[in-house]
């Protein structure tokens, strides 16, 4: 027998195994019981050819062990070192406002509300003349309002949304509008020119006071638990008639008093009212036969008291430390 083939074929495929499991196929193939190396072996009758095979058979095992320990290397990447920590795959989340602005969502959507969208660029008439809003109100003052020219403005309030969803609708109609409005402020921790807004519409048969109570009632308890009673306030909107503005109880307090509400135990919600039939009529609604609740409050304040945050320019500032927090 050829015993110096063996070893280099045993070698050569000790070499070419690619897995623990082809290397356990060479061994058994070359140092198992019934391997020509160990027939030879049995067979052995002189010293000399003893010594031979069993320092082949040496030699393979020690190429087996060496490509075993080869093989356990999870990679040959000799830059890779398994017992360092991994990279931490840095991992994105929805701004606050964004969260908010969706949890207000399915709030509605939970109420059977339809989510409308509006524009952010809207008509001076979608605006301000269709909401009922006189000539010489302030809010149209171009040191209020972004104008881009004479008859289009950034939207100063999500309620132009409620003329183009009773245009686009039959009523009854029950939607809710949310998205970015804009206003001439001077940035600080308590202004942005750039605001978010919720917009509430309910237009159907016999809609009074009492129903838009209720139903932000069920809003305020939907986004910040527990009980929460509304109080309204007598106030003027040109979009509503009558108008009010809301509080609801304060949610860390309930009403006792606390920092969060200025120890009033209130917290003001926004602006609401009975839709003026000059709106509805405006719309092509008969106001005789159909009625609305409107409502619109700002969606960085909710965020901005349920978190207590110091500071509303923190939702523009983009720091990724205070980003990450939610
Ligand atoms: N648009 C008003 C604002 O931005 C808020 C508002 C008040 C919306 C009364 C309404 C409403 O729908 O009925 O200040």
């Amino acid at each position: 027998m050829d015993v110096e083939a063996l070893e280099r074929e045993a070698l050569a495929a000790i070499a070419e195994a690619r897995s623990a499991d082809e290397l356990e196929e060479v061994r058994v193939r070359t140092l198992g019981r019934k391997s020509p190396l160990k027939l030879a072996l049995r067979e052995v009758r002189d010293r000399k050819s003893g010594m031979a095979l069993n320092a082949i058979r040496e030699r393979v095992e020690q190429g087996l062990a060496a490509r075993q320990a080869e093989l356990a290397q999870p990679t040959e990447d000799p830059t890779f070192d398994p017992t360092l920590p991994g990279d931490e795959i840095p991992r994105g989340s929805y701004h606050l406002i964004t969260r908010q602005r969706r949890r207000i969502e399915d709030v509605f959507v939970g109420m059977g509300y339809e989510i409308f969208d509006g524009r952010e660029v809207d008509t001076v008439e979608n605006n301000f003349d269709a909401l009922n809003t006189a000539e010489e109100h302030p809010s149209r003052d171009p040191r209020d309002t972004f104008y881009l020219d004479d008859n289009t403005v950034l939207r100063t309030h999500t309620s132009p949304s409620q003329i183009r969803a009773m245009r686009a609708m039959e009523p009854p109609v029950y939607v809710a509008s949310l998205g970015r409005v804009y206003r001439r402020d001077t940035l600080d921790a308590t202004h942005t020119p750039i605001f978010h807004q919720v917009e509430a519409l309910a237009v159907d048969r016999h809609v009074t006071l009492a129903d838009l109570r209720g139903t932000m009632r069920a809003f305020a308890e939907a986004i910040f638990g527990g009980t929460r009673e509304i109080r309204m306030r007598t106030s003027f909107f040109p979009f509503t008639e009558p108008s009010v503005e809301f509080d609801m109880t304060c949610f860390l307090c309930d009403g006792a008093g606390c920092a969060v509400c200025k120890h009033s135990g209130w917290i003001e919600m926004g602006g609401a009212g009975e839709v003026d039939p000059n709106v509805l009529a405006g719309v092509g609604y008969d106001p005789d036969e159909w009625q609305g609740f409107a409502w619109g409050l700002g969606i960085d304040r909710i965020a901005f008291a349920r978190h207590g945050l110091p500071d509303l320019r923190l939702f523009w500032e983009n720091d990724i430390r205070f980003l990450s927090q939610f």
